[in-house]
């Protein structure tokens, strides 16, 4: 079963030999506005960039990007110069300008692409850290190439960058070159973490079933060598978890609840973070069915599980001592005359027991036994991640994830790692009146409560499953899966807060 791209892309750096004996389609070049006026190019590129400049085709302006084919060593390669304006930028901005410069190399059909660095390289850069800037360049050049896998009869033979090498003619003195490895190293972590996010949500419903994305979480234990479980569907029922058994009562795919441990430190004692992902890999409403239009684009619902597995990737690349246990609720959401109705009284796997309203809110009760499982399991904070309400696509947008916790701290220092990701993240009020709306006459809870709030409803309803442990709640129903490109989202799946969560946890 190959559903996987990953990235294939190699980061190099090179300092020792001149910029023109390295093999390349593409040199990506940042240009200040003073640097384009003062600076010295490389020899080889003298008359191509003294005829742009004679031309006024280029000022080296915020965002400005300009590409010049140029003969180097008998091939043509793509001078690509990338203005960045007048003042140092912040990582953010590194990583944008990298994610334009990699599309405009992708746009060349560049295989090994060169980004050369000027030789004033901090003066390009707010944080005066070499290895911030490095990750920064390399993650927004990773994932500035992704595009999402296709299945034409005739596939395109190029499939994007293998190499990137970073080339500095000033040679660093050697602490630097190490910041720059380590730098190099980060990003890659991040960037794949993403990727893998990415690949795995743009997986059609038809390629992606339970058991499907069950298989995806063990190659990623066997590539790792995480302990690792998976529940079928007799083992959900035995266990009592009646939230993720009721929602994949319709399908002819049956549910799983997958699990998978990252251990950092020598023993298991202390915190463990839980890291719960909603895993629908199909969402069709069930027998409170979704209208026909846009309906495909719930083959993004398992958006919260791949998020929680690119971000262990990433972890298990960067391995911080923490210890991360990751649990996955997976079912297929559909009408049939096994499916769970509206008016049902489940029982979930905290005893808790839940009168059915809507079975379109789904994701809510896939998650209480995920976050039950996960206490059990020992975590004792947990981040839940989920493409779960439509309504947070009215608040924010493609533009934000929405957030719902019940510990200002613990949301504080996410919101601190989400600025230095550059991932937007948007705290939601988690009044007691919100909580309130979620009573039932019959049952312990309801699972749906109406417009109002809606998104802090659903999110307050899983954090009742938490039980008073610290909490984060992610609802990336509008960020997960857009339908245009943007910044370093590309169309379709993006793997967001895969690099905040995995950002937070290595920061601990
Ligand atoms: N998976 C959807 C939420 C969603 C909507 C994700 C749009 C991505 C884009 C979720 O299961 C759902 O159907 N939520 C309902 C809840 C309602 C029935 C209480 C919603 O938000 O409409
Ligand atoms: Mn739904
Ligand atoms: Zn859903």
């Amino acid at each position: 079963m190959d559903m996987m791209m990953n990235t294939k892309i190699e980061a190099l750096w090179k300092s020792d030999i001149p910029i023109e004996s390295i093999e390349a389609q593409a040199v990506i070049c940042l240009v200040s506005e003073a640097e384009w006026i003062t600076g010295h190019f490389p020899e080889v590129w003298k008359e191509a960039i003294a005829s742009v400049k004679e031309r006024g085709l280029f000022q080296g302006s915020e965002n400005q990007l300009f590409t010049i084919p140029v003969m180097q060593s008998d091939a043509a390669i793509t001078l690509i110069l990338v203005g960045t304006g007048q003042h140092p930028l912040t990582p953010e901005e590194l990583r944008l300008t990298a994610v334009r410069a990699a599309k405009s190399a992708v746009k060349m059909s560049a295989d090994q692409v060169i980004f050369a660095l000027p030789s004033s390289l901090l003066t390009y850069s707010q944080s005066q850290d070499i290895a911030v800037v490095a990750h920064a360049l390399t993650e927004g050049f990773i994932l500035g190439t992704y595009r999402r896998k296709t299945y034409k009869r005739k596939q395109q033979a190029y499939t994007g960058p293998d190499r990137l090498i970073f080339h500095q003619d000033k040679v660093y003195q050697d602490e630097h070159e190490q910041q720059w490895r380590t730098g190099m190293e980060r990003g890659r972590a991040f960037a794949e973490g993403t990727i893998l996010a990415r690949d795995l949500t743009n997986l059609p419903g038809n390629m992606l079933v339970p058991r499907d994305l069950a298989n995806a979480a063990l190659r990623l234990a066997e590539q790792h060598g995480l302990e690792f479980e998976v529940l079928d569907e007799h083992d959900i029922v035995k266990k009592g978890m009646g939230g993720l058994w009721s929602v994949g009562a319709g399908s002819v795919n049956p549910p799983r609840m997958i699990v998978l441990k990252y251990q950092g430190k020598t023993s298991w004692e202390g915190e463990i973070i839980g890291l719960v992902g909603k895993g629908i890999t199909f969402d069709t409403g069930g027998i409170s069915l979704k209208p026909r239009v846009g309906m495909e684009d719930m083959i993004s619902d398992m958006g919260g599980a791949a998020v929680v597995l690119g971000a262990l990737h990433t972890l298990c690349l960067m391995r911080p001592e923490q210890n991360v246990i990751v649990v996955i609720p997976s079912a297929e959401n559909m009408p049939s005359g096994g499916a769970f109705k509206p008016g049902d009284i489940i029982t979930t796997l905290s005893g808790r027991t839940v009168e059915i309203l809507n079975t379109d809110a789904e994701g809510r009760l896939v998650l209480a036994d995920g976050l039950t499982y996960a206490k059990e399991l020992g975590a004792t904070r947990i981040i839940d991640v989920a493409t779960l309400t439509g309504a947070v696509v009215s608040a924010l947008g493609d533009v934000a994830t929405g957030a719902v916790s019940n510990d200002d701290p613990f949301m504080n220092e996410f919101i601190l790692a989400s600025k230095r990701t550059g991932e937007k993240v948007w705290p939601l009020p988690a009044y007691p009146e919100f909580e309130e709306m979620l009573r039932s006459e019959v049952a312990d809870l309801r699972n749906s409560t109406g417009r109002y709030g809606a998104s802090i409803t659903a999110g307050l309803f899983i954090g009742t499953f938490a039980e008073g442990m610290p909490w984060i709640h992610l609802d990336i129903a509008g960020t997960a899966y857009v339908s245009k490109e943007r910044g370093v989202h590309p169309k379709g799946a993006t793997g967001a807060m895969v690099r905040t969560i995995a950002e937070y946890i290595i920061n601990q």
